[in-house]
């Protein structure tokens, strides 16, 4: 029996911020692609991905709306779950960090090395926040990098020069939560000593030999894999932090580790196991099988998460012991838009979700554009124009058009059966040995994770299908030469269906739309290659084939490319429209013209200014982050929004009893929602 088994899995978007068309076009596609082709050949394959919930990432963003890590991670674990499923991305599960049985996964992870003696721990100086009273991990810290010189590194990496940082190597370190120069404080944490391991991980990556076993063949591997990590490598590995001092994250499962979280990439990667143990459970299956013995695990990712997939977690993975190493780690460099990086703070996206929405009969068009562009071995860029290029020119003129005229012709002559086979002429059996040699050619691409390239050759049989109806004419010889016109298009109607093959893992839905007007099923990969898929006589569709894959017109270009532009020119800091609200959710709240009264600083607190609010029906505290906006007495004596029912909340040991509304603009300067003369305190905002 056949044991052998595939574990795919797809880098763990964080929860902070919506999909956008690079991180589908560099992760996510590739890997559904890979994944249902391996299906297709019967493969014992588990397709795990899910939220990457915790790190910085998420609090900062958290911070940045106001709300909590929590509220964070439903809200774009939610939105990112929904649009890949929209989307047609095929997770055997779609799970999450916060789930209970990853934590504790990544617990028993921990407790497991931590047993074996896998961590150093070790007491070090770390930057801390005096006013936050907060040691500062990560991004928390941002500065200017040694490297490079980028003015906004962060803690642990500078997006300028990609080089890998951590907060103590930043010149001029600014803390993220106060904005003031941190101290360093001595602190203690559990370190992976990297360097032990420098050894083995030269040999296996360079020859893909783990203690003398051949694990995979190193040729495989992407060029910039083996690139990053011998260069990391050769550049000398040093031990790394694996906990954190921060409240959002999973626990250290130890005595005397209160306040420590594991670091997010220990955690995160763990989080592939937890998925595959959560989707075991649900679907009768062992975990193990697919974690250990003749498994190939392969990472689908992004090049800035290289060294953590192909360093950092094999040095995990091998630790615990019974567990296997990553066949394959295919990265993807950065997709561009429209002549500059995606950008979620500037709003340069293109929004997967949004897409989605708006295109909802676009989704085989897009991902045949985003194959077509993949940025496999160098960046690449997604315009607009070339989408619309790329759908006219290549998959409906030759897609679309090879099977409208196979369709179409067996219909006008055969009253819509396969006609039969006669004898070949050269032209008919050239065509036939060259689509013979298609599944090996796919087979053979696929598995190198040369997916965009797969996609070429799928689409080079419907050229070659378009080429051989050019060539022997069905339509002229129909008035001289029947029996002919039956060979041709049995031919025709057999690479058909080959094509519902070839386009399955690329175009699940126009596989099945094609393979609905020749009335075939779903065929299996066994048959691929083969002339003799439809039976002569087998009645295909007689209705006219509808339009498999319409053109795109240049408006709606204008308008993709009108719409990108104008968000650009809004400028960006706008974050996008919340969910939406029902009528009486927005009923609940009490929102009200206050006067405000009195006004002091709240000591020891930059940000924040403690009033007394003349309410209409009351005097009450609230405390406001306004300080540093504007000054006690400048806000003496204002009719201001205030919420009233907000639950009193205690800031900084003051009580606060609702809240001032403050309108932000794009610079980040704010002001007061003010009523216009003769609205005194009490009168309602509705
Ligand atoms: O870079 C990122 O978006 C990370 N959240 C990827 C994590 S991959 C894995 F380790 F979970
Ligand atoms: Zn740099």
């Amino acid at each position: 029996m056949n044991t052998k088994k595939y574990t795919v899995t797809a880098a763990l978007p964080y929860a902070n911020g919506p999909l956008h068309l690079g991180h589908v076009a560099g992760v996510y596609l590739p890997a559904d692609i890979f994944v249902r082709f391996l299906r297709m050949k019967k493969e014992d394959v588990v397709f795990v991905c899910g939220s990457d919930e915790h790190g910085a990432a998420i609090t900062l963003r958290a911070k940045k709306e106001g709300i909590t890590p929590q509220e964070i991670v439903d809200k774009y674990h939610g939105i990112n779950k929904k649009a890949f499923a929209d989307f047609g991305i095929s997770y055997d599960i779609y799970s999450r960090t916060s789930n209970q049985i990853h934590h504790e996964t990544a617990q028993d992870y921990f407790k497991t090395l931590n047993d074996k003696g896998s961590f150093i721990q070790k007491t070090t100086e770390q930057y801390y926040d005096q006013e936050f009273n907060q040691f500062l991990a990560d991004r928390y810290v941002t500065g200017t990098c040694p490297n490079c010189k980028n003015e906004g590194a962060y803690g642990d990496q500078c997006e300028k020069c990609g080089s890998d940082l951590s907060p103590t190597d930043l010149i001029d370190p600014i803390s993220t939560l106060s904005g003031k120069t941190p101290i360093l404080k001595e602190t203690s944490h559990w370190f992976l000593p990297m360097d032990q391991h420098e050894e083995w991980l030269r040999t296996w990556i360079k020859e893909g030999t783990l203690d003398g076993v051949q694990q995979h063949d190193p040729k495989t591997w992407r060029n910039q894999v083996n690139g990053q990590c011998m260069s990391w490598i050769d550049g000398g590995l040093h031990a790394r932090a694996m906990t954190r001092d921060l409240d959002w994250g999973v626990k250290v499962p130890l005595e005397n580790a209160e306040g420590k979280v594991l670091y997010v990439w220990l955690d995160a990667p763990i989080g592939y196991i937890s998925a595959t143990k959560e989707w075991a459970a649900e679907n009768g299956k062992n975990w193990k099988d697919y974690w250990t013995g003749d498994t190939e695990l392969i990472h689908f990712i992004g090049k800035d998460n290289i060294v953590f997939h192909a360093i950092i977690f094999p040095i995990l993975l091998k630790e615990h012991g019974d567990l296997i190493l990553p066949t394959n780690v295919p990265a993807y460099e950065f997709l561009n838009l429209e002549g500059d990086k995606f950008s979620t703070s500037r709003n340069w996206a293109v929004w997967l979700h949004e897409y989605m929405e708006e295109n909802p009969d676009k989704i085989d068009e897009l991902k045949y554009v985003l194959t077509a562009i993949a940025p496999e071995s160098k960046d690449a860029e997604f315009t607009w124009k070339e989408f619309q290029a790329r759908i006219n020119n290549e998959i409906a003129d030759i897609l679309g058009n090879f099977v409208n005229r196979a369709i179409v012709l067996t219909q006008k002559y055969f009253d819509a059966k396969v006609p039969q086979l006669n004898s070949l002429e050269e032209v008919d059996q050239d065509v036939l040995n060259q689509l013979a040699e298609y599944p090996e050619k796919i087979e053979t691409l696929i598995r190198k994770y040369k997916i965009r390239e797969t996609q070429a050759e799928a689409l080079n049989l419907a050229r070659l299908g378009n080429k051989y109806l050019a060539e022997t004419e069905p339509w002229k010889l129909a008035k001289t030469d029947m029996s002919r016109v039956e060979t041709i298009m049995n031919i025709a109607l057999q690479i058909t269906a080959n094509l519902t093959i070839a386009f399955a893992p690329f175009l699940p839905q126009k596989a099945k739309q094609i393979a609905g007007y020749l009335k075939c099923g779903e065929l299996e990969w066994d048959v691929f290659g083969t002339s003799t898929i439809l039976p002569v006589g087998h009645e295909i569709n007689t209705e006219k084939p509808s339009i498999l894959i319409a053109k795109i017109e240049d408006s709606f270009v204008d308008a993709q490319v009108a719409k990108l532009e104008a968000s650009k020119a809004v400028g960006s800091s706008f974050e996008p429209q919340k969910e939406a609200v029902t009528f009486e959710d927005f009923t609940k709240m009490d929102i009200r013209i206050g006067e405000i009264l009195e006004a002091e600083r709240v000591p020891k607190a930059d940000k924040l200014l403690k009033l007394l609010v003349d309410t209409g029906l009351d005097k009450r505290t609230i405390v406001s982050g306004i300080a540093e906006h504007f000054a006690p007495e400048d806000v003496i004596g204002k009719k201001v929004s205030v919420l009233l029912n907000l639950a009193p909340r205690k800031i900084r040991g003051v009580e606060s009893q609702g809240m001032i509304l403050m309108a932000e603009n794009e610079e980040g300067k704010l002001s007061f929602v003010s009523p216009t003369e003769g609205f005194g305190p009490g009168s309602e905002v509705r």
